[in-house]
């Protein structure tokens, strides 16, 4: 009787202890989670970012036209045109080449914000001839979005690759600015109509962003999804 007394109170006593060092465990867990220093966290969102950017550059296919194709290990990894025999495209009378995507400041995307790179993804806005500025409308004139907008040349696909959603296009950003060493390549400026393409760029042609509500009339609710939403 009493071994068994003595014994229940030596567990209330070691559950006590474990419950006190459990409560401290847990304060100290939350302490150290809400007192991540600042920069260690940016540092870690930075590196999530970065990786994300590689992935989704490789997969868009950046590389096959600004060169490195599929590999980042190749030398010519994003650093632009260097084989204008297979790297530019002819465009009706127009010579347009595929510009050097490495943070280079002079000859590079150094000089541009991640904002510019963003806008240049999404909206197909030149970085060299678009303010900095965050842009929330497609109409020209309206939220930001230039008057006269100077658009990337043709076969840049921009038109396609504005679908990604917004952390993607600023993954990429970031990847380009941040993980890639910049190289010093200077690819001659693509030759373009003095509309910088924009005749090429209506809505009939590259259609609308965000895209048309589906089903258009090309598609279907499956009928095992009839009722879903
Ligand atoms: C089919 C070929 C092609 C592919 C694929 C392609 N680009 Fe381009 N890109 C171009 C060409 C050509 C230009 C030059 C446009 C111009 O001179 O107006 C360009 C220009 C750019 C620019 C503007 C650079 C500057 O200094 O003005 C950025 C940014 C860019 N591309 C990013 C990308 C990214 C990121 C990807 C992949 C997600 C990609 N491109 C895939 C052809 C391509």
């Amino acid at each position: 009787m009493m071994r068994a007394t003595s014994r229940a109170g030596s567990n209330t006593r070691a559950s006590r202890a474990g419950l006190v060092g459990g409560v401290m465990l847990v304060s100290l867990v939350s302490v150290a989670a809400f007192s991540i220093h600042p920069e260690v966290r940016a540092a870690r969102e930075l590196a999530d970012k970065v990786t994300r950017g590689r992935q989704v550059v490789l997969e868009h296919g950046c590389g096959d036209c600004h060169g490195g194709g599929g590999n980042p290990a190749s030398p010519e990894w994003l650093s632009g045109m260097r084989h204008p025999e297979i790297q530019e495209t002819q465009v009706g009378p127009f010579k347009t080449r595929p510009r050097n995507l490495t943070p280079d400041n002079t000859t590079g995307l150094g000089r541009f914000s991640e904002r510019q790179i963003f806008n240049a993804i999404r909206y197909g806005l030149r970085p060299g001839e678009t303010p900095d500025v965050e842009i929330t409308s497609t109409v020209p004139g309206k939220g930001n979005f230039p008057l006269t907008p100077k658009y990337l040349a043709i076969p840049m696909p921009w038109p396609v690759f504005r679908h990604m959603p917004d952390e993607d296009i600023w993954a990429i950003a970031a990847y380009l600015k941040h993980a890639v060493k910049p190289v010093v390549n200077q690819v001659p400026d693509s030759e373009g109509p003095p509309d910088f393409w924009a005749s090429e760029y209506t809505v009939e042609k590259i259609g609308s962003y965000p895209a048309a509500a589906f089903p258009t009339a090309n598609e279907v609710v499956p009928k095992q999804a009839v009722g879903a939403r």
